[in-house]
Order: C-alpha cells, then sequence, then structure tokens
C-alpha cells in the first residue's frame, strides 16, 4: 500500500427522525443561516419544513438560496456567495442531493476568496477558509455529504470539473434519515444505485496488488447493492431497502474504501465531460460509459477483470479462458444495470457523434488521465464511440 493519512472531520448522524438533531449541530453564535436547495422537492415532501422548524429553535436569522439544478452551475454558486457576503452568513445548511450540497462546498470556500469561485474550481488558486456547512442529505448517490468534492458546470464554457479543498470542503455534520429519501423518484433511485456502484468500480480498478483488506469491502458493497437494488426498485417506500443504499452510497466514497492506493476515475472524467456538454444526469451517463471503458481497458489488467467477475457476479469460470470471464464479468454489470433501466447508450439520451470532438477536448483539458489506465483523447474517442 502507499503511505497515507486518513482524516475524515465530518460528523454523521444517521437513522430514522435524526433531522431533530439539527438545532444542537450549529456552531455556537451562528447568527444567520444560508439555507440552499433545489427546486422544490423539500418542500413537496415536508423536509422543508421540518428544518426550518429546527431552525427556528436555533433561533436563528435565515436566508434561502433556492433552484439550484441538477448539475449545479457556476452561476448559482455566484449568487450564493454574493448572498453569504452582502448578508454576513456564518453558516451555511444543504438540503438535497450532491447538486445541492457541491454548489454548498463551493459557495462555502467562494465566501472567504475574493476572486471569482471558478478560480477554486479550477484550482488556479486555493481557498483561504471557507464558512463552516452542514447537510440535511436527502438522495443516496454522491457520497458527497461525508468527503470534500464538489463538481461545478460552467455552463458558458461547457466545462464541468470536480474540486475540493479538504479540511475546508467536508460538511461539519450531515444528517441521513431514510425516510427522507422515501420520495426520491424511479428514475433518480437508479441513477443513485449506479452512481455508488461507479464510485466502488473506479475504486476497484487499481494496479495495487496488496489490497485484500479494501478489495473485499468493495466486493461486499458491491454486492449488497446488487442485491438490495431491485427489491428497493419493486418497493420505493421500503424503509430497510432505502437504509442500505443510502449507507452504501455514503460508505462508497467517504474514503475508507480507498486508503493506501489510488482509485482510476476516469470513467468519471469522461462522464463530466459528456454532461459538461449535454447536461445529463451523470449516473446516466456512468451507465452508458462505464462498461465501455472496461471493455476498452480489459487487457490492462485482465485478472482484476475475472475477480470481479467472478467476487462480484458469480460467474462461472468452467471451461473458460481468463478474457471470456472477463467478458461475462463486464456483459453482467450491464445487463443489471439495464434490468434496473438505466440507460445503455449515448443515443438514448438522443446524443449523436455530432460533438465527440468537444467532449474530447473537454475531457483532455487536464490532460492524461486514469490511475489503472492512462487515456489520451484518442482512447476516449474510442470509449464515445463504442458508446453510440
Ligand atoms: O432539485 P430538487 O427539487 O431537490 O430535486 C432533485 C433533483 O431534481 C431530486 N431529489 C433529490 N432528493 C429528492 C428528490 N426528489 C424527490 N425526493 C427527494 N428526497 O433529484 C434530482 C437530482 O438531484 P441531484 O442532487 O442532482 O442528484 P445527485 O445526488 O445524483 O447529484 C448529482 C451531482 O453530483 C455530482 C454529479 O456530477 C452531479 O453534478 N457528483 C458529485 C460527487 C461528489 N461531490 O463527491 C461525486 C459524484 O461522482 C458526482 O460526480
Ligand atoms: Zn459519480
Amino acid at each position: 500500500m502507499d503511505a497515507f493519512t486518513f482524516h475524515n472531520p465530518t460528523k454523521l448522524i444517521f437513522g430514522k427522525n435524526q433531522v431533530e438533531a439539527l438545532k444542537d449541530q450549529l456552531p455556537a453564535h451562528t447568527k444567520k443561516v444560508l439555507l440552499v436547495y433545489g427546486g422544490g422537492s423539500i418542500k413537496k415532501n415536508g423536509i422543508y419544513e421540518q428544518v426550518i422548524a429546527q431552525l427556528d429553535q436555533a433561533e436563528v436569522e435565515v436566508v434561502e438560496l433556492s433552484g439550484v439544478e441538477p448539475n449545479p452551475r457556476l452561476s448559482t454558486v455566484r449568487k450564493g456567495v454574493d448572498l453569504c457576503k452582502q448578508e454576513n452568513v456564518d453558516f451555511i445548511l444543504a438540503v438535497g442531493g450532491g447538486s445541492v450540497i457541491d454548489c454548498t462546498k463551493t459557495i462555502a470556500a467562494g465566501a472567504k476568496y475574493d476572486g471569482d469561485a471558478w478560480e477554486l474550481v479550477t484550482k488556479q488558486a486555493s481557498p483561504k477558509g471557507a464558512l463552516p456547512f452542514g447537510t440535511v442529505l436527502t438522495l443516496a448517490a454522491t457520497g458527497s455529504e461525508m468527503n470534500a468534492g464538489a463538481v461545478i458546470t460552467n455552463w458558458e464554457t461547457n466545462e464541468k470539473y470536480g474540486w475540493g479543498f479538504p479540511p475546508y470542503t467536508f460538511p461539519t455534520f450531515s444528517i441521513l434519515d431514510p425516510q427522507n429519501t422515501m420520495s426520491v423518484p424511479r428514475d433518480q433511485t437508479i441513477y443513485g444505485i449506479v452512481d455508488m456502484m461507479s464510485h466502488l468500480f473506479e475504486q476497484y480498478f487499481h494496479n495495487e496488488t496488496q489490497s485484500p483488506v479494501q478489495d473485499e469491502m468493495v466486493e461486499g458493497v458491491l454486492r449488497t447493492v446488487i442485491d438490495t437494488a431491485p427489491k428497493l426498485l419493486d418497493n420505493l417506500e421500503s424503509y430497510q431497502h432505502r437504509e442500505t443504499i443510502l449507507y452504501a452510497g455514503t460508505i462508497a466514497l467517504n474514503g475508507m474504501l480507498q486508503m493506501g492506493y489510488s482509485g482510476d476515475w476516469g470513467s468519471h472524467n469522461i462522464e463530466h465531460a459528456v454532461s459538461a456538454v449535454y447536461d445529463i444526469p451523470h449516473a446516466g451517463g456512468l451507465a452508458i460509459l462505464f462498461p465501455n471503458w472496461m471493455k476498452h481497458n480489459v487487457e490492462v489488467n485482465e485478472k482484476r477483470f475475472v475477480r470481479m467477475a467472478t467476487k462480484v457476479f458469480n460467474v462461472d469460470t468452467e471451461g473458460k479462458t481468463d478474457r471470456e470471464v472477463a467478458l461475462e464479468g463486464i456483459e453482467a454489470l450491464r445487463s443489471f444495470w439495464s434490468s434496473l433501466g438505466a440507460p445503455e447508450t449515448l443515443a438514448d439520451y438522443d446524443i449523436q457523434d455530432d460533438k465527440f470532438d468537444v467532449i474530447v477536448d473537454r475531457a483532455m483539458n487536464r490532460g492524461a488521465f486514469g490511475n489503472f489506465s492512462k487515456l489520451e483523447g484518442k482512447d476516449v474517442e474510442k470509449i464515445l464511440v463504442m458508446s453510440k
């Protein structure tokens, strides 16, 4: 393993009715809170009222920023930064999914920075600090509730980048009540499942040979999600299955599984370039691209794919070559995602090949990428062509 230091400062508050703990989590002397949320789902499912009641009990003033888009935009981050500065906000509360949380992280750092927040996202500058912020998560998917990453889109330039600056961009606390994810519609539930599985696969594809604990943990979480997902989709209001999926999403990307090695993260990079140009749901893009990334890279470390096939998808090896087993494993993933209802090709989003050059250009903006396998522009193009 590589030498590492692990420090995750986010206080995780998990379980039924845990939103009642919110009022006690605000830092002492908090006077004004910026409440950040999305397009209004929290007003339909009652979470907004619960949160406002807590903030009332904490006797803080509340300023609101609503309308954070899925694939949150720089323009909304800028609005939030302006609000923080004008209103002297001293704490930010994100109530929503990964988009609301990522927007909040960037606002928090932007509020303590004199230049434009895009300079932070593009890493031209480093934050000088950040307003403290917490989250009430409403959708199981990204893991943003317990990590320091944020993904922001600049719609004017069609660029979408992940960034983060620990410890400033870690939430101070995150409240996760499975009940708050009951109203997540079927399509977003599927996307969340694909996203968390993709995070597990990004970490699974590494070339470290001495990581038995991590590998077994990743496989265990993957098998659990594969077992639970169809049951949840049969009954979207099952508390038990919502709870399993919610916990899996957090564990999948809070750093616990990636100690001592680097995951690949190439598929995420390509997907961010696709959704920067076409604004499709993040995990819809991953469902299409990731199996093709796997096929493209099967030769890099065939044994790794064989392990995935046998330990995650129970592929029978009898009388088969390693290559056949590896490809069967990739096919098993594709058919599992399809069985849930995830998209399979870019054409499912009406994406043709006319802007592949722009997507390749955006994906390559920060140079060759991927740790398991380094991808150049020609590889990205090949994966896009396979995904048509
Ligand atoms: O906007 P509202 O009204 O809240 O509706 C949202 C949105 O339309 C809805 N929703 C959320 N909770 C709900 C609900 N609807 C009903 N009931 C609820 N309880 O779901 C829709 C999607 O929400 P969004 O926050 O966009 O989804 P997700 O959590 O999947 O976040 C996606 C974003 O996160 C980034 C993605 O690139 C994308 O921009 N990622 C962030 C990561 C991170 N910070 O670590 C890692 C990921 O790989 C990912 O890239
Ligand atoms: Zn993701």
